[in-house]
């Protein structure tokens, strides 16, 4: 049977790598982007494969959350990725000078998304034979391996949305579906532009993400894997 596959913030980065080894595998993608005019390389990959379906989604657009789950209102979603995120970062930007409409933005898009999508989703999720969603999280947001500040927004918002899924997994895993919170690690995406550590290909870091979802299921329900396939401290 074909797997279904929704990643939002399908544009570039992870969520189009994502979309890309997802439609490699023969799955049906449903590749969201906000600005798909713009997304030329999401549009190349649709064009050669049919099984990818653009979708407009600004993710924090309630509207227009409310608008794709009713498009798709009885067709299984079976692997649902939470993938598009911000950082918050700007130059300047650190205690004594925090932008806290710049938060608002962040934890909207970081935090509050998914949980607004999983909610409209779900009965599509509920519907479907794998059942998982996976939120991409970040070491950033683990709490227990903080050691130096940085990234105030970033951080928290990370770290939200862990405690949402955390508690997501409990609720849902009576209806059979799976939740998890996966760090990709560093990779070399805008994003990162800048950033002065080693860095892993779109493609290396996205085959392994892929594999740990693979091995989501309820028995590891709510967990927070690292990109190795461990488990990363809350
Ligand atoms: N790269 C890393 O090293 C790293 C490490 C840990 C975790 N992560 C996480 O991995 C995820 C993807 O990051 P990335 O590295 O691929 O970042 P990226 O290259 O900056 O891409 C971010 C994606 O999110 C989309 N997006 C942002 N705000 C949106 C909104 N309001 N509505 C819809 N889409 C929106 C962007 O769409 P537009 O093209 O329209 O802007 C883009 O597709 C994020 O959640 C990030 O926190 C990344």
């Amino acid at each position: 049977m074909t797997v279904t596959v929704l990643v939002t913030g399908a544009s570039r980065g992870i969520g189009l790598e994502l979309a890309r080894q997802y439609a490699a595998r023969g799955s049906r993608v449903i590749a969201t982007a906000r600005r798909p005019a713009e997304a030329t390389a999401l549009a190349s990959l649709a064009a050669a494969n049919p099984g990818v379906v653009i979708e407009p989604l600004a993710v924090t657009d309630a509207a227009a959350i409310a608008a794709l789950a009713a498009k798709y209102a009885g067709q299984p979603i079976d692997i649902l990725i939470h993938n598009a995120g911000i950082t918050g970062a700007r130059a300047g930007h650190g205690l004594g000078t925090l932008d806290y409409d710049l938060y608002r933005q962040v934890l909207e898009t970081n935090t509050i998304a998914p949980m607004r999508i999983t909610e409209a989703l779900l009965a599509s999720v509920a519907a479907s034979t794998q059942k998982k969603i996976v939120t991409i999280s970040s070491s950033e947001g683990s709490i227990g391996g903080v050691d130096a500040p940085r990234g105030y927004w970033y951080r928290s918002s990370k770290a939200a949305v862990n405690m949402l899924m955390r508690n997501l997994a409990f609720d849902v895993r009576g209806r059979g579906i799976s939740v998890a919170l996966v760090n990709p690690g560093p990779v070399d995406t805008d994003m990162m532009k800048g950033v002065p550590m080693p860095l892993q290909k779109p493609a290396d870091a996205v085959a392994k993400l892929i594999a740990t979802i693979d091995r989501v299921s309820l028995a590891t329900t709510g967990r927070f894997w690292d990109r190795e396939g461990g488990e990363l401290p809350w």
